[in-house]
């Protein structure tokens, strides 16, 4: 179940009502990137929810397809296509979540940040127009590098006027994902019950994962402790690597991805018990962006919870103070990237 929360009662609900086709809300949601390695898994997932009553599936290319075989499952929601330029404002109009895949993905011996330049202006043609036809909808950036993709939208939406920092969200679930599933192996713990926060970025070493506050409390060593965070740090590399020049991490981020949209669409309907890790305007450092786990509400980020941040062990606190400067630079492309604009 893509439900995410300490609560088993409520586990158990979200498993019955993937069974349900009567639908439980009628919100929209929008996939920009809709017929691409994530788009594609992640519109099923969205597919099965009862909380969609409509998706919206934008691609340059190829998205009628999808939307057709899409349409044909039995479960409420209604899938629409939106090809090329012409079609986004519309894909756009009374969405409530947009989810931005879009773009290009990692190949091996690539860092997420070559991906920069064509993600950068990818992110910031898509997030105009959200911020010309759905400014209120929740913003859901999964186009790498979300350390700096996060940073531009946010800046073109200031441009627009129209810039909510509690409703931008960069993707940083998989780590959430990855770390949990990693924990879980390692500790042979029951894995429905293992939940990891990881803060920082999401990229090699700003990815950082707080085995001390891993929820049911366990003890690593620290050999344990160096071996899991590189390899939660590494684990897209891993994935890249094993693809072998077919792209990047489609069906886990996918699935993550679903994750945070239904957690939304959760909090969107008044559930007050929804928390996730993610990439979010912060207070919590002295930098502008961090991850960290948040408190989702109706009108997006409620509350930080600052009390992950205490109480670090020793290596946490080294490898927090190491991630500052790259996650700092990596802000700074992306602001400065939105102000060299003609
Ligand atoms: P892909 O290449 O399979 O799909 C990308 C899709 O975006 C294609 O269908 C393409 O037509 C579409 N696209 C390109 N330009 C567009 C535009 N201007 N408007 C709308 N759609 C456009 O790539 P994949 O594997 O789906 O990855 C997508 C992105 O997600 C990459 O940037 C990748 O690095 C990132 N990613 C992020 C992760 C995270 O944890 N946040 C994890 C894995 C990947």
């Amino acid at each position: 179940a893509l439900r995410h929360s300490v609560k088993p009662k409520a586990q158990k609900q979200n498993r019955r009502s993937w069974n349900n086709l009567q639908p439980q809300a009628s919100y929209k949601v929008a996939v920009l990137g809709a017929a691409g390695g994530i788009g594609q898994p992640l519109a099923l997932l969205i597919k099965m929810s009862p909380l969609v009553s409509a998706l919206h599936l934008y691609d340059i290319a190829n998205v009628k397809g999808v939307a057709a075989d899409l349409s044909h499952c039995n479960t409420p929601s209604q899938v629409l296509d939106f090809t090329g330029a012409s079609e986004l404002a519309n894909s756009l109009k009374g969405v409530n979540v947009v989810v931005i895949p879009a773009g290009v993905a990692r190949k091996p011996g690539m860092t997420r940040d070559d991906l920069f330049n064509i993600n950068a202006n990818i992110v910031k043609t898509l997030v105009e127009a959200v911020a010309e036809n759905c400014p209120d909808a929740f913003i859901h950036i999964i186009s790498n590098p979300i350390n700096s993709t996060v940073p531009i939208a946010a800046e073109v939406l200031k441009q627009k006027g129209v810039y909510d920092p509690k409703k931008l969200f960069g993707v940083s679930t998989l780590d959430v994902v990855r770390a949990n599933t990693f924990v879980a192996q390692k500790k042979n713990l029951k894995l429905i019950d293992v939940d990891v926060p990881v803060v920082g970025g999401h990229a090699g070493i700003t990815i950082l994962p707080l085995l001390s506050k891993t929820k049911p409390s366990a003890s690593f060593t620290d050999e344990e402790v160096q071996e899991l965070t590189v390899r939660i740090q590494n684990a897209g590399t891993e994935v890249v690597e094993a693809k072998a020049g077919a792209g990047s991490a489609t069906l886990s981020m996918a699935y993550a991805a679903a994750r945070f949209v239904e957690s939304s669409l959760r909090a969107l309907d008044g559930d007050s018990d929804v928390y996730e890790c993610c990439y979010i305007q912060s207070e919590l450092t002295e930098l502008p962006f961090f991850a960290s786990r948040v408190k989702i509400g109706r009108k997006g980020v409620e509350a930080v919870i600052s009390s992950d941040l205490q109480g670090l062990t020793e290596y946490e606190e080294k490898a927090l103070e190491a991630l500052k400067p790259e996650l700092k630079a990596s802000i700074e492309k992306g602001i400065s990237f939105v102000h060299k604009q003609p």
